[in-house]
């Protein structure tokens, strides 16, 4: 018990000692393990895996000062969907339930914004500002979409184009982000999908490359609670939501906002 919390402490003392500057403020947990527990952590792995024998549990060290403080993430979802019985609210809520418990996911809805046009740059509308307030309270957004006619649905372009105006105020700039969809089709919005990452390249918004995530609805694999009923899809759900925290604390780390 106490080795795995020494190693958990070993495996977390990089983000001890790089920190960023928008998710600092609310370490909660596990994440800000001290430099020197962590070293201990170092050595006493080393021990136990050369010496065989050695026993940690005789060392004397302070395992709430090891679980320390840890980060939550903000994740704000984006659906592309506006179908009161839309397929991709569903999935939605399957990644809701699956996700790690570092992850605070919410939605930030898109089916109140008029359709953009540039001549509200001058004077933006609530509803554009709302869009812009609540990506910027996220580290990190999330795309849910459907495919429509091989792209995603205008409601979802009408979001972007709104959140990345006017000029210079681009809010999916250095913002992470990923993508995924369902859709009863084979190909599972793989071509939207594609179509969006070339929008969110050109927006600069950090994309989690892998793994892709084109989930084919058929009857029954979500509920409407969201419990998948399909093993497989399950945990790769859970194994998608888990890389995508990894890779906001990448990205963070690395390209502070
Ligand atoms: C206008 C329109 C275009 C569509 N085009 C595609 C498509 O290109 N590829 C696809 O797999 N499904 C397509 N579909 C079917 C959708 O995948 C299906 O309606 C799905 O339920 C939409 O997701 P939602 O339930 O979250 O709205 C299309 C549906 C509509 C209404």
């Amino acid at each position: 018990m106490l080795l795995a919390k020494l190693r958990r402490a070993s495996d977390v003392c990089l983000f001890g000692r790089r920190r960023w500057p928008n998710v600092a403020a609310r370490r909660r947990g596990r994440f800000r393990a001290h430099g020197v527990l962590a070293t201990a952590g170092h050595i006493c792995h080393h021990f136990t895996q050369t010496l065989g024998n050695w026993r940690p549990e005789r060392w004397r060290i302070p395992i709430t000062a090891i679980e320390g403080e840890f980060v939550t993430l903000k994740v704000g979802y984006i659906i592309g969907s506006l179908s009161a019985s839309s397929i991709n609210r569903t999935l939605a809520k399957a990644i809701v339930r699956l996700a790690p418990a570092e992850l605070d996911l919410e939605e930030i809805r898109i089916a109140e914004l008029p359709v953009y046009n540039r001549d509200f740059d001058a004077d933006y509308p609530p509803e554009g500002t709302a869009l812009k307030e609540a990506i910027a309270s996220v580290d990190a957004v999330l795309f849910i979409t459907p495919e429509y006619n091989r792209d995603i649905p205008g409601s979802l372009k009408n979001a972007i184009d709104w959140a990345s105006r006017p000029w210079g105020t681009n809010s999916f700039d250095r913002k992470p982000s990923a993508v995924i969809g369902t859709s009863p089709g084979k190909i599972g919005t793989a071509v939207a999908q594609q179509n969006l990452r070339g929008i969110l390249s050109y927006c600069n918004a950090p994309q989690m490359s892998a793994p892709e995530a084109y989930i084919q609805f058929t009857p029954g694999l979500i509920n409407d609670d969201g419990e998948v009923a399909d093993a497989s899809t399950e945990q790769f759900l859970r194994d998608f939501i888990d890389e995508f925290s990894r890779f906001i604390t990448r990205a963070l780390t690395v390209l502070p906002r």
